[in-house]
């Protein structure tokens, strides 16, 4: 989705622009643009495609200035041209950025036209700025002029101006859409996102629903939606500014993919250290709350609803809890019926998604003991909106394909799951067990990543297909959900992940030997099923990919390519099965050459619907 980049400060501020754009590349965008202020006038450059071809185009126009705004945009309003890109602006006097939409911008528009206000692009986002002139041209100064026009917009919005007569001042808005500020030494800064804006500080301010940031050089004035000026807290970013780098890997999402064991172990850590007070690992009343559960809601979208498929197993054979998973774009606009006592889960990695945060913002909470967010990224609108929050703590995620930031949610989901089992003792000390197989997860994660090579000459196999199937059966089915869908989003090839149960019932028509079928089979309770299912599928001539427990027994023959992977609880396959399946999208992708780390169409975080 789009990104935001601001700054003021004393020295020239065009190489900040530019590098925070690049840092918000993973968000996905189609266009890119900045405006500086140089010598009293504003200098904008805009351009469609990458921001590597705005980096050109400043070598050819070079701009240099100490106030200026920058963005990355991901077509809503108006295909992608250099028109529709931002920054917009009003009569060379004011300029501005914008994250969200504006829904009742066609209204403004009439109202603004009439008054002799001229569009230029097709986005909803020019009535912000031509609004905010109008009113900068009554005599309101810039700040005034944002909250009387924030006032009259619906919609969602993250907003960044600058105007020509303040020279030192930049002014954001937030409502819906996510904005932090950064907190330099004589300089400020805005960014949609903060991993931006850890080239110049490690000090960030989140600014809430309805803020109006008003920053200077040396100080931040935040006004509430009540007009009413609040202290924000100053945070200190917890990862290294590395952490969001790309080292000496090819694509971030192999490097993330990498690092699972490692910030698997550390989580693992961190919730065993607070294993006993409940507390400090969810925060605000947690005991009582998760005592008085009597079921489980789960939302949640794409990888992160697929964690939650894989958490109903766990929740239901574990806690004995009857839980209901549902993605949140459906579950937003239904009228589930819910019953009293409810915990309500929200799952999401960056906890921005759009439908996610309709969804806990649209429910009855009579009937919740808690709204509880499973999240990575502890400053979110979601961590802040619900009851309780469990952190994931994978690091930032740069990869639009999701990694580490879905089995570190498994792994929180698994530790909830003991804690449900845990407070209502529906088991016989089920943590012991588990707790002892956890600790062991991170070595047995590095052992698979261990195939790299083997699963890279696998993925040959598959650069010139056009389909594959994946199954699974029980917690293994969402595997193959997730596999599929890693598939799709980064090598283009048309995936379909099936219960293996299913196969029978139609999937099966789809067989023959130009379908490869991709098959996660841990050594569980439906071993043997899943087996007489990959019969079926080579009865019919279709070629086997099969992950499989290393002393599983199964019929070999120039068509069945089996790839082995150490044994393991089968509680914990689902995270263990997860990684052949990242690896072998991750390959194909690469023998493709597909864009790994931005794929076509896609964004990080889906913050409109
Ligand atoms: O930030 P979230 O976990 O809420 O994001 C949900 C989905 O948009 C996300 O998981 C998406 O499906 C990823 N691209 C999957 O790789």
């Amino acid at each position: 989705m789009c990104g935001i980049m601001g700054a003021t400060a004393q020295r020239n501020i065009t190489p900040i622009l530019l590098e925070g754009l690049e840092r918000l590349e993973y968000r996905g965008y189609d266009s890119a643009g900045l405006t500086v202020l140089v010598d009293g006038q504003l200098k904008c450059l805009r351009r469609t495609g990458k921001v590597a071809q705005l980096k050109q185009l400043l070598k050819q126009n070079p701009v240099a200035g100490n106030l200026g705004i920058a963005h990355t945009r991901w077509a809503t309003h108006g295909v992608p041209t250099v028109t529709n890109a931002h920054p917009h602006q009003s009569h060379q006097r004011i300029a501005l950025v914008h994250n969200g939409i504006i829904d009742n911008y066609e209204a403004i528009r009439t109202e603004l036209t009439s008054k002799g206000y001229v569009f230029a692009s097709q986005t909803d986002t020019e009535v912000i700025v031509h609004l905010i002139h109008s009113y900068c041209a009554r005599g309101l100064d810039l700040v005034s002029a944002v909250i009387r026009a924030t006032k009259r917009f619906t919609g969602a919005y993250a907003i960044g101006v600058i105007d020509l007569q303040q020279p030192n001042r930049l002014v954001a808005a937030r409502m819906g859409s996510p904005l932090v500020v950064g907190i330099g030494s004589g300089e400020s800064y805005i960014a949609s996102d903060q991993l931006a804006l850890l080239q110049v500080t490690d000090q960030f301010m989140f600014l809430q629903d309805g803020d109006v940031a008003d920053l200077s050089l040396d100080d931040v004035t935040v006004l509430d939606r009540a007009g009413q000026i609040v202290q924000r807290t100053v945070s200190r970013f917890e990862y290294s500014n590395e952490s969001a780098d790309k080292g000496y890997y090819k694509h971030y999402m192999l490097k993330e993919i990498d690092e699972q064991p490692v910030v698997i172990a550390n989580g693992l850590g961190q919730y065993l250290t607070d294993w006993d007070t409940l507390e400090t690992l969810f925060s605000k009343n947690a005991h009582n709350r998760l005592m008085a559960a009597k079921r489980v809601q789960i939302v949640a979208c794409g990888t992160s609803y697929h964690a939650g498929l894989v958490a109903r197993y766990w929740i239901e054979s574990l806690s004995g809890l009857p839980c209901q998973v549902e993605c949140a774009s459906e579950f937003r606009y239904r009228q589930p019926v819910l019953l009293s006592d409810t915990l309500l889960i929200l799952l999401s990695q960056s906890g921005e998604t759009a439908d996610v945060l309709a969804a806990l913002r649209h429910i009855d909470t009579d009937y919740l003991v808690a709204s509880l967010a499973i999240c990575n990224v502890p400053s979110s609108s979601l961590v802040r909106e619900s009851d309780l929050s469990l952190l994931t703590r994978a690091g930032p995620e740069i990869g639009v394909a999701s990694t580490k930031a879905f089995t570190t949610q498994l792994v929180a989901l698994l530790i909830l799951t003991l804690v449900l089992a845990r407070t209502r003792q529906s088991l016989p000390k089920p943590e012991c067990r588990m707790l002892v197989q956890l600790a062991k997860l991170p070595d047995l994660l590095q052992q698979v990543l261990q195939l790299k090579d083997v699963i890279e000459t696998l993925a040959g196999h598959f650069a010139n297909k056009h389909h594959a199937l994946f199954l699974g059966r029980g917690s293994l089915y969402p595997i193959a959900l997730e596999g599929a869908l890693k598939l799709k989003e980064i090598s283009y090839i048309h995936a379909e992940a099936y219960p293996a149960g299913e196969l029978k019932h139609g999937p099966l028509a789809l067989v023959d030997r130009h379908m490869p079928v991709v098959a996660v089979v841990p050594d569980n309770s439906l071993l043997e099923k899943l087996k007489a299912n990959l019969h079926e599928v080579r009865a019919r001539g279709g070629e086997l990919f099969l992950f499989v427990d290393q002393l599983v027994n199964i019929p070999t023959d120039e068509a069945v390519h089996i790839v082995r992977l150490p044994r393991v609880d089968p509680l914990l396959a689902p995270i263990l099965y997860t990684l052949p399946l990242q690896l072998l999208a991750y390959h194909v992708a690469v023998i493709k050459g597909t864009d790994v780390d931005q794929p076509r169409n896609l964004a990080k975080s889906v913050t409109v619907e």
